[in-house]
């Protein structure tokens, strides 16, 4: 009866809007908008992405791009769920209480908030033609940055549960000539290689179904340029990446329009949520921008947007550390660390990190076997305790670090004997040991108790402990949960990622001053939802030069160096087995958030100075490197064989060139390019940086440019050999 009366007013509220003349509800920043139309109770249009126009008023008469408005629907929705005419991906499939598959989302109101000075929030209010199901999409538009994050909420009072089968978080259609996408693919030590191609009809979808380190493979991230392959300084580009730390689906539908449809969410893959009547379900959030000057104005936008609101302490310079992991793996004992932060504070670093190994009594961790889930100091390797170590570090001058992994637990270890229901497992079946281990349940919040309290406690073994680095080293496989119930357990990749930033939450609110590394067997963990609670990432267990050229340039579109940590490791490489010149692991390391990972012992000959050199020139270059603006002069990918960026400081009084050479080129070649996003009005003078032994690679050197000349007619560098590197300083006169 309830259910005739709603459909009688609805039907009534339909007949009034009929030839009203539809709300226009635009999203502004200061270069871009996105404009949709709506009228009471009839599907909402995504009518626009892009440059900001001179004004909307045009939407309400022109019907989707000048079509007569008998065609709206054929126009593309707001928020298109499963039903009615929507033949594409959905941006919603559920499955209502009755049992009936298909949803009609209609327009309701919308809202806007002024938030602060930067940001506002738009809701747009949808609801199902027929049952108690309400859509807000919500948008909150950073004006500054250019980005506009969309997530969506669901709520429902139909009587008994319904099932989200999937919600994605942003639906983007867009119409060109063609399409070209560029994501970030990889594994292990190869994290964040770049591929553009070509879209066609059809779909091309980018997902992981790995749960808890979702981007080892592929990142959430894309960019999507129109008509053209991406270049850095002209076209029109749309940038995305999803704030989601887990199983994720990106798909392009290029449809039989030519439209291609962009959907972004969680993944739906074993995922279907049940929703009891009044609960709320959020999705995760997609970062979005625009450019209509090329990718390179995409990557500033997301790292301006990420250095004020996704990264703990992005307004500050970030220490150079010392890590232990790469210079004494598992094998060391208190005088093997002490000797490291001796030549740590000798090269003038301000941070030591002890890495994995240091805990474990019943089962040491003495390899990456045992031990995992007992967080008490190894008594027989560090008898004095962290404690000393961290006070010792002080007492050099410089900070204490250390590692923690307090998703995980070995079979090894105390924990696991004792809770064997926190480990995730798919019933009765064996579960896989991964890197000899298991994943806890971060569902249960009794786990998220224990993770919360291990930082706790790791933290209040010495007051001088100001940095953890946070590992996590396998992913999901055989899901699982004994928390859940049995016909819950498609909750479980929703329910661990909440439970994981549930903890973050926790650890933030106490102890806002930490830095913490975002660490996945490298880079396995790199997305804008988790990096929010961190300073920066590890961006790969590759520490090889050449390689971490091609993994910085992937990870720097979209996350900014400030976060990016880049180590300085020993040659041959422990990876790759390569022999690379150390000013070359210097020049590479620099471009991102210098550190080193090594044995300082293993440093011959004039190697000890150089590197001590090498970190008094970072500390010069390093509010540029940090906090500047990124511009991309070569690509790696590109055929020639060098790769070159700068960074150039917000006022544009300075700038770093970094210039590499990954191949052997013909002795007569010489490496030329343009610089980018200097003044051309200014004038600056130009000096080498971090050169070995007095060679520099560039003629003018010490001479003074026009930033003009820099940028239409530029510099040319003798960087002919592989390894070959070059660093320059332009600093305005
Ligand atoms: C994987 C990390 O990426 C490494 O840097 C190191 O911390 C090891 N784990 C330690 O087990």
């Amino acid at each position: 009866m309830k259910r005739r009366i709603l459909n009688f007013l609805l039907l009534l509220f339909a007949v009034g809007a009929l030839g009203q003349t539809p709300e226009i509800i635009g999203i502004e920043t200061k270069d871009m908008a996105m404009v949709f139309t709506a009228k009471p109770n009839e599907m909402a249009t995504f009518q626009y992405w892009g440059s900001k126009l001179n004004a909307n008023a045009e939407f309400a008469s022109r019907g989707f791009k000048g079509q007569p408005d008998t065609q709206q629907d054929a126009a593309p929705q707001l928020f298109p769920a499963y039903g009615g005419r929507h033949y594409l991906n959905p941006a919603l499939r559920v499955t209502h209480e009755d049992g009936v598959i298909t949803t009609e989302l209609v327009y309701v109101s919308s809202q806007k908030t002024q938030l602060d000075e930067n940001r506002t929030e738009t809701v747009i209010k949808l609801k199902d033609k027929l049952y108690p199901l309400f859509v807000d999409v919500h948008f909150i538009a950073y004006k500054a940055e250019n980005i506009i994050s969309e997530y969506v909420t669901v709520f429902h009072s139909e009587k008994k549960p319904i099932v989200i089968a999937n919600i994605a978080s942003s639906y983007i259609p867009l119409h060109a000539d063609s399409y070209y996408l560029t994501h970030f693919y990889g594994t292990w030590a190869h994290e964040m290689q770049m591929k553009e191609e070509k879209l066609t009809p059809g779909t091309k979808t980018i997902e992981s179904k790995k749960g808890v380190r979702a981007t080892q493979s592929e990142n959430p991230s894309f960019l999507l340029s129109l008509n053209n392959p991406a270049s850095e300084n002209v076209g029109e580009v749309y940038g995305g990446s999803l704030a989601w730390s887990g199983n994720y689906n990106l798909s392009f539908e290029f449809d039989e329009s030519g439209v291609l449809n962009v959907m972004s969410g969680m993944n739906p893959f074993a995922a279907e949520y049940q929703l009891k009547p009044g609960q709320i379900f959020k999705t995760p959030e997609m970062i979005l921008t625009y450019s209509s000057t090329g990718k390179g104005q995409i990557s500033r936008n997301f790292h301006d947007w990420s250095r004020r609101y996704a990264l703990a302490h992005g307004d500050k310079l970030n220490p150079i550390l010392l890590n232990s992991w790469e210079g004494a793996y598992f094998s060391f004992n208190e005088k093997t660390l002490t000797d490291m932060i001796d030549n740590a504070a000798n090269f003038g670093i301000e941070m030591f990190v002890l890495d994995d190994g240091w805990f474990g009594n019943a089962y040491p961790r003495n390899g990456d076997n045992a031990g995992l889930g007992d967080w008490q100091v190894n008594a027989k390797k560090l008898p004095r305790g962290i404690n000393y170590l961290a006070d010792y570090a002080v007492s050099k001058g410089i900070r204490f670090g250390i590692w923690i992994e307090p998703e995980m637990v070995n079979p090894e270890s105390d924990l696991a004997k004792k809770h064997p229901e926190w480990i995730v497992k798919s019933g009765k079946r064996d579960i896989l040991p991964m890197r000899n281990q298991w994943l806890l349940d971060l569902s249960n919040p009794q786990v998220q108790d224990f993770v919360a309290k291990t930082f706790d406690d790791v933290l209040a073994m010495s007051p001088n402990i100001t940095y953890i680095k946070w590992d996590a080293n396998r992913h999901v496989d055989n899901v699982g949960s004994e928390y859940l119930p049995p016909n819950e357990q498609t909750k479980f990749w929703y329910e661990y990622v909440k439970g994981l930033y549930n903890v973050y939450e926790r650890i933030r609110a106490k102890h806002p001053d930490i830095e913490i590394q975002l660490c996945s067997s490298g880079g396995g963990r790199l997305d804008f939802g988790a990096l929010k609670y961190h300073d920066e990432y590890w961006a790969s267990d590759n520490t090889n030069a050449l390689d971490r050229i091609f993994i910085q340039y992937g990870s720097n579109t979209f996350f900014p160096a400030q976060a990016t940590a880049a180590h300085v490791s020993t040659s041959p490489n422990h990876q790759t087995g390569m022999i690379t010149p150390l000013k070359f692991r210097f020049d590479v390391a620099m471009a991102g958030r210098l550190g080193m990972e090594l044995q300082p012992t293993d440093l011959k000959g004039d190697e000890y100075e150089f590197a001590k050199k090498g970190i008094e020139c970072y500390k010069q270059i390093r509010p540029v490197v940090q906090l500047g603006d990124l511009y991309r002069l070569v690509s790696p990918y590109d055929e020639n064989g060098w790769s070159s960026l700068m960074y150039v400081s917000k006022d544009k009084a300075q700038a770093v060139f970094f210039a590499y050479s990954l191949k052997y080129h013909a002795r007569t070649a010489y490496f030329e390019t343009k610089m980018n996003g200097l003044n051309p009005d200014r004038n600056y003078k130009i000096t080498e940086l971090n050169t070995r032994n007095g060679q520099t690679s560039f003629y003018g050197n010490g001479k003074v440019y026009s930033g003009d000349y820099l940028m239409k007619v530029g510099i040319s560098l003798n960087i002919g050999n592989p390894f070959d590197s070059s660093v320059l300083l332009v600093s305005e006169i």
